[in-house]
């Protein structure tokens, strides 16, 4: 898929639901990816941690390209990484469709953003809670999706910031209809509605569907709530 068609089937998908891959069962993957797709789930979130921009390490793109070929979801790349620069190359390999990385880390993520487009894939930029919206607003036009932490980057099962709400209205404000707006971290059955009111598209869901015995019931509980 190139860029345009891959935005056009997120587009076609909204409210998505995208099921983040850090509280999954990484000793049966494979099975994990399967009960995903039978739940109906049409992104994968993939939780890039370097145990270096965050205090935590999860995995890298070997793991993401051994999973490529099993579905045809699309792979939405969360890189939670100090140098996305330095190691682009090998997630366009790996099959990203969708590669976001924090502004914390690339202030100036112009260049980034648009050798992203030019590998035919959907740029997006992502912003910690504490990191002023004001700090986005230059690069609005460089951005196919703009992600919107409402826990510290890091860990997945942390609480709901409840001051979110209000960033992603104003956040909705600034970009684009077409952008793409998502939001993770703590988003459940209590908090995914004032979310979509807010104007959000995707929802990156970890402990509210890994937590959960039947995957497909948390993901129609979720759309529902979020459409
Ligand atoms: C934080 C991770 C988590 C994860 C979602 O860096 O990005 O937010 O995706 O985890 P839950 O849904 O359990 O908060
Ligand atoms: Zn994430």
């Amino acid at each position: 898929m190139n860029r345009t068609e891959i935005l056009q089937r997120m587009r076609a998908a909204r409210p998505i639901i995208a099921p983040s891959m850090l509280k999954c069962d990484f000793g049966n993957l494979a099975h994990e990816v399967e009960r995903l797709t039978a739940a109906k789930a049409k992104v994968l979130h993939w939780d890039v941690m370097d145990g270096h921009f965050v205090p935590n390490l999860s995995y890298g793109p070997m793991v993401i390209e051994k999973v490529r070929p099993l579905t045809d979801m699309v792979f939405d790349a969360h890189l939670m990484i100090s140098d996305p620069d330095h190691y682009l190359d090998e997630y366009l390999k790996a099959g990203c469709d969708v590669i976001s990385f924090h502004l914390e880390a690339v202030p100036q993520p112009t260049a980034l953003l648009r050798r992203i487009r030019e590998a035919g894939r959907v740029a997006g930029l992502v912003l910690n809670p504490k990191t002023p919206l004001s700090d986005v607003a230059p690069f609005v036009g460089e951005i196919d999706l703009l992600l919107l932490m409402s826990v510290q980057a890091g860990f997945g099962g942390q609480s709901f910031i409840p001051a979110s709400v209000e960033r992603l209205r104003q956040a909705r404000q600034m970009i684009s209809d077409d952008t793409i707006l998502s939001v993770d971290g703590g988003i459940g059955l209590k908090t995914i509605a004032a979310c979509a009111q807010a104007g959000t598209d995707l929802f990156v869901v970890g402990s509210a569907i890994f937590d959960q015995s039947d995957y497909a019931v948390a993901v129609e509980e979720l759309t529902r709530l979020a459409s």
